[in-house]
């Protein structure tokens, strides 16, 4: 019996080949390591942490998680909403277990997550479920975003946050940058423009997207 018949998997989603892993994790902790020692980021530090410290250290302060990958739909094992309807779509059949270059354009943190945007390309939308931004209950103003806004890597969470916080936290910046709010420019890095949004969120949008390699499949978990 085929496997996709006995069950479905806890979620589909581009995986980033080794190399390229490492690469990102790279990126994403010297960004961390210079963010910290902003006058900037230690001016908004409050919002950042609940207790009164004077410094945090965001290296320490996230926790990685597995190989890291786009998902584009969480099945949980088939009893998520739409999870067999996905599973089933033409483009997911054809294009399960092909490469793809995803392109990451900005590098985000908040106080509960630190992610990596993904932009989608045409074809890549083909594999992005209608649903995806309908998270009203969430981030009221996600249901208006393009498809594919949440589109995300999860690089690290704060202890005992869940890892879908990380597209929560991505919707509610563009949100805010659909109603106007083009946040507090900060500070030109060297990798990007570092803009402020409030609240502890602070988004890098990169000079350079990095192209990564990723495989589209799935993980059983
Ligand atoms: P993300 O894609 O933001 O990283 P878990 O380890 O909690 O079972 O999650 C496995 C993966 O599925 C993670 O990558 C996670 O978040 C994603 N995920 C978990 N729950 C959901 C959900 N309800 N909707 C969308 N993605 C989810």
């Amino acid at each position: 019996v085929p496997l996709e018949e006995t069950s479905l998997p806890l979620f589909f989603g581009w995986f980033l080949l080794p190399g390229i892993q490492d690469k990102v994790r790279c990126t994403s902790m010297d960004f961390l390591k210079t963010l910290d020692t902003l006058e900037a980021f230690k001016k908004h530090l409050p919002d950042f942490t609940v207790e009164a410290e004077k410094e945090v250290d965001l290296e320490q302060y996230f926790q990685a998680n597995g190989v890291l990958h786009c998902t584009t739909k969480f099945c949980d094992y088939g009893k998520a909403e739409g999870a067999k309807e996905y599973a089933d779509k033409p483009a997911v059949k054809e294009l399960y277990g092909s490469a793809f270059e995803l392109s990451l354009s900005a590098l985000f943190v908040t106080p509960r997550t630190v992610g990596a945007r993904v932009s989608l390309s045409g074809d890549q939308l083909t594999l992005w479920p209608a649903d995806a931004e309908e998270v009203v209950s969430v981030v009221p103003a996600a249901a208006t975003l393009p498809a594919g806004s949440r589109a995300h890597i999860t690089l690290g969470c704060a202890e005992g946050v869940e890892p879908q916080q990380t597209g929560f936290d991505l919707l509610e910046i563009l949100a805010l940058q659909q109603e106007g709010q083009e946040g507090e420019l900060v500070e030109e890095m060297e990798l990007g423009s570092l803009a402020y949004y409030g609240k502890g969120r602070w988004l890098l949008s990169l000079r350079e997207p990095i192209s990564t390699q990723a495989c589209f499949s799935s993980l059983y978990g």
